[in-house]
């Protein structure tokens, strides 16, 4: 009879040749259990998904409610149900006046390909703006405004007319033209290293976009959803994007994106070509009803508030001298060493030691962490002190 491990091996695509392949069997608040009693505190999320833990249970009793009542039922788009319809007044009373008309999709990546398409649809333009070091998703279109030219290189050819600026850097930005259908980036850059750009930046770009009536496509796949410290980080830069895309934590656990945007351009897609964009999952019910459950939980356990002190208490217990540089917005952070193979090395004795954290694609000397939004104080100094740890231990 094959291992867990061997079927996992050869039944299920990989995709790198050296899986972090712990056995997993059960989760509940910050903690995931394996078969044989192992423990591991998550300090990543599932990649800043499970923002509020595991098992929260309001989203249980919601996803257990949205069961009895119905699963799939229709396309997206045609008929009307509760779950979607109080998910999309949820974020539009949270969210500004302008983003008011969500389209639900069942994946980041997703958000982006119809974020994109209905740029080009409402300037009838052609050219997008992307940044290096971003990372948008996997799929050909995200692929193609995604900066890392390595995971590229195999795919190509991508979509045409993609230019491509560096990130906060505002002698770029008059590329930005009357020819550019969408600029699309990062509120602040996950996979390149969590990089905080300049208010007066960021403030700059959506003014430049707004000059020449190209659409600000905000990602904030991985910054939404309370990560930094708000609702979505671009709060924090005193913009408002003309389409915002969000996935990841929405979900409350369950695969779920959108992307949002005011109802005049979303109409865009209603005509010249009818069903502009069309999904069959996007909006499932199942998906819907555990969001608006943890966009509930939010609220009433104000987490929001604390994720900021979180932040601090993680900065200053993880002080090291073989530590260069950390960047850090409320609970999403990146961590420099000099080298590649010191994270590795620490990633890997973390799992031993019963901590998960990660590494960034494009960054790989930085180490990643994004715990749990309300993780309790106890579990982030034990967290801290295994790190501590884990540095002391390295050799290289
Ligand atoms: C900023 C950002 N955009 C897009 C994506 C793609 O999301 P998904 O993996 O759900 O397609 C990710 C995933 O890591 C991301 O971090």
């Amino acid at each position: 009879m094959k291992t867990a491990g061997e079927i996992f091996r050869k039944h299920l695509a990989m995709t790198t040749p050296f899986p972090i392949g712990i056995e997993i069997e059960s989760a509940q608040g910050s903690w995931l259990y394996g078969p044989n009693g192992e423990r591991y505190l998550d300090f990543i999320s599932g990649i800043s998904v499970s923002n509020l833990g595991h098992g929260h249970p309001h989203i249980k009793a919601a996803i257990h409610e949205q069961t009895e009542k119905h699963l799939h039922t229709m396309v997206y788009g045609e008929y009307v149900q509760s779950s979607p319809n109080g998910l999309a007044q949820k974020l539009s009373a949270i969210l500004p006046e302008s983003l008011n008309c969500c389209y639900f999709v069942n994946s980041g990546a997703e958000s982006i390909e119809g974020a994109l398409k209905l740029a080009k649809r409402v300037t009838g333009r052609t050219e997008l703006v992307a940044f290096r070091g971003s990372y948008h998703g996997s799929t050909h279109g995200a692929l193609s405004v995604s900066g890392n030219e390595t995971k590229k290189q195999a795919f190509r050819p991508l979509l045409p007319d993609v230019r491509f600026l560096r990130f906060n850097e505002p002698a770029d930005l008059p590329q930005i033209s009357k020819s550019t259908a969408a600029v699309v980036v990062e509120t602040i850059q996950g996979d390149a290293g969590v990089r905080i750009p300049d208010v007066s930046y960021m403030q700059a770009l959506s003014q430049r976009c707004k000059e020449v009536g190209a659409l600000l496509i905000l990602d904030e796949i991985q910054t939404g959803i309370g990560r930094t410290g708000s609702w979505f980080a671009f709060e924090q830069f005193g913009i408002v994007p003309d389409i915002l895309c969000t996935a990841k934590a929405l979900g409350g656990g369950l695969p779920l994106g959108a992307f949002i945007a005011d109802q005049d351009l979303m109409a865009h897609f209603t005509e010249k070509p009818m069903l502009g964009h069309i999904t069959t999952f996007g909006g499932n019910p199942l998906a819907c009803a555990a969001a608006l459950a943890s966009l509930e939980v939010i609220e009433k356990e104000q987490i929001l508030e604390g994720v900021e002190q979180k932040g601090v208490l993680i900065e200053n217990l993880i002080q090291n001298p073989r530590i260069k540089e950390i960047r850090r917005r409320g609970l999403f952070f990146a961590i420099d060493f000099e080298t590649a193979e010191e994270v590795q090395i620490i990633v890997q004795s973390l799992i031993k030691r019963g901590v998960l954290s990660f590494w960034f694609l494009s960054c790989p000397n930085s180490f990643r962490i994004a715990p749990p939004l309300n993780i309790s104080e106890e579990d982030i100094r034990w967290a801290c002190n295994q790190i501590q740890e884990a540095i002391a231990e390295l050799k290289v």
